[in-house]
């Protein structure tokens, strides 16, 4: 796991936008992992920027969501699909057909998930996942707990969960208590992958993470298995 350590929140968005860049101009059509919640909005608003200068494009690029709250209208302005839309997709050059997100809404929700694993196996796989880390360590909606499910699912959210994501909706009762994610093995058999983390609030779920001692109460110890895995950090998120 390679750590870079940006002083500030823009510096680290800028570090982790520098690196998607490279990887865009590799490989132009590449299948793109992305991430929601405020960590990487910064890093979105870099890469919409460079888009605008001319530096990359996103015309031939595919991007698949690692999760969205169930049940949630696409058109809630709390729904991933929105977040996405508003943060990313409504400001770069990208064919809106080819940005999947989970449909909250889905009647069959184990279908809904199967098809996105089949979604995502048509498309190669993913050449590049984007991550964000939860202050109780879980990534995309994957929670701490005695087992994780390797594959994209259904999941009841954390307490501690809830009470995060409660900043960003009008009351704590609001906050859908279940989520459809990709599970920790449709993450890990990305090709590479970027964990973005911010601020001293996710210091220990960070810590335990660069330990590299796998344990399922942490998620992103997981991430320890695959072989190309860099965390762009802030100071206050990896200092003693
Ligand atoms: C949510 C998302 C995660 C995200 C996490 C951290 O629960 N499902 O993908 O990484 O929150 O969010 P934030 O970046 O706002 O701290």
């Amino acid at each position: 796991m390679r750590l870079i350590v940006g002083k500030d929140y823009s510096d680290m968005s800028r570090l982790a936008a520098g690196y998607v860049k490279k990887e865009i101009l590799k490989k132009s059509n590449m299948v793109l992992g992305l991430a929601t919640g405020s960590t990487p909005v910064g890093m979105y608003r870099e890469l919409i920027d460079m888009n605008r200068k001319g530096g990359i494009s996103f015309k031939d690029i595919t991007t698949v969501n690692l999760d969205e709250y169930y049940p949630i209208e696409s058109t809630n302005s709390q729904s991933y699909r929105y977040f996405m839309n508003d943060n990313l997709f409504d400001h770069i050059d990208i064919d809106k057909a080819k940005t999947h997100v989970l449909n909250g809404m889905a009647e069959d929700s184990e279908k809904e998930c199967a098809s996105y694993e089949d979604l995502i196996s048509s498309l190669g796989g993913i050449d590049l996942q984007v991550l964000g880390i939860g202050r109780n360590g879980h990534i995309g909606f994957n929670e701490p707990g005695s087992q994780l499910y390797p594959y994209t699912h259904k999941t009841s959210l954390e307490e501690s969960t809830i009470n995060a994501n409660s900043r960003f909706f009008s009351s704590l009762e609001e906050v859908p208590r279940h989520a459809l994610t990709m599970g920790m093995k449709t993450i890990l058999n990305a090709r590479k992958i970027i964990v973005l983390a911010s601020g001293k609030e996710k210091k220990d779920a960070v810590r335990r993470m660069l330990e590299e001692m796998i344990d399922t109460s942490c998620p992103a110890t997981l991430l320890t298995l695959h072989n190309d895995v860099t965390v762009f950090a802030t100071e206050d998120a990896v200092e003693r």
